[in-house]
């Protein structure tokens, strides 16, 4: 299959968790201390699939599960990873108690599910990654980079990802 491409997405499909986490790990080789991702999508998309992914590619051999009950997790790897889950976020002020917006996280990775619960308060300099349910196995990802250039070397991670796939 080929991407859909333009300047600042690109979209393309999976037809397995696995394949799903295989994207991720790869787009992982090329995370920075400080980037943010915010993954989108409905309840059983994919978005704890995709983090599970990027946390074997950032070398990290803790099983990563959603945090819903913590809001955050931290793991070690190649960088440190914040996976949070906004789920059950009551409002902003719990984020900032929480410690969800901490400077720390300019050390690592951070993936934000449900990241449209912290609205205003995100850090706009993010990439979007939504992913929307086709069917049972298959899944439509779009990885959006905006106008922010920094995060175009995801977009090219994707693309060789997809080039390269079986
Ligand atoms: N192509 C695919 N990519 C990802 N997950 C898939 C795919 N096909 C099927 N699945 C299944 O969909 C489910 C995705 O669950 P996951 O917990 O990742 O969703 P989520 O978006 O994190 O949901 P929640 O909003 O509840 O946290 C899993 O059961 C997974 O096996
Ligand atoms: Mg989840």
């Amino acid at each position: 299959m080929t991407p859909t491409e333009s300047v600042t997405a690109v979209t393309l499909e999976t037809s397995s968790p696995d394949e799903t986490r295989a994207l991720a790990a790869a787009l992982a080789a090329v995370a920075a201390a400080g980037d943010r991702l915010a993954l989108h999508g409905s309840l059983g998309a994919g978005k704890t699939q995709f983090a599970k992914g990027f946390a074997v590619g950032l070398g990290i051999t803790a099983v990563v599960n959603s945090p819903s009950f913590t809001l955050m997790a931290e793991y070690q790897g190649r960088l440190p990873l914040f996976h949070q889950d906004l789920y059950r976020l009551a409002g902003s002020s719990e984020a900032i108690d929480g410690g969800l917006l901490d400077e720390r996280q300019d050390e690592g990775v951070t993936l934000t599910e449900w990241a449209e619960r912290l609205d205003a308060h995100l850090d706009p300099e993010r990439l979007d990654v939504s992913l929307e349910v086709l069917d049972d196995e298959r899944r439509r990802i779009v990885l959006g980079a905006g106008s922010r250039p920094q995060y175009e070397r995801y977009l090219a991670a994707a693309r060789d990802w997809v080039g390269m796939r079986p």
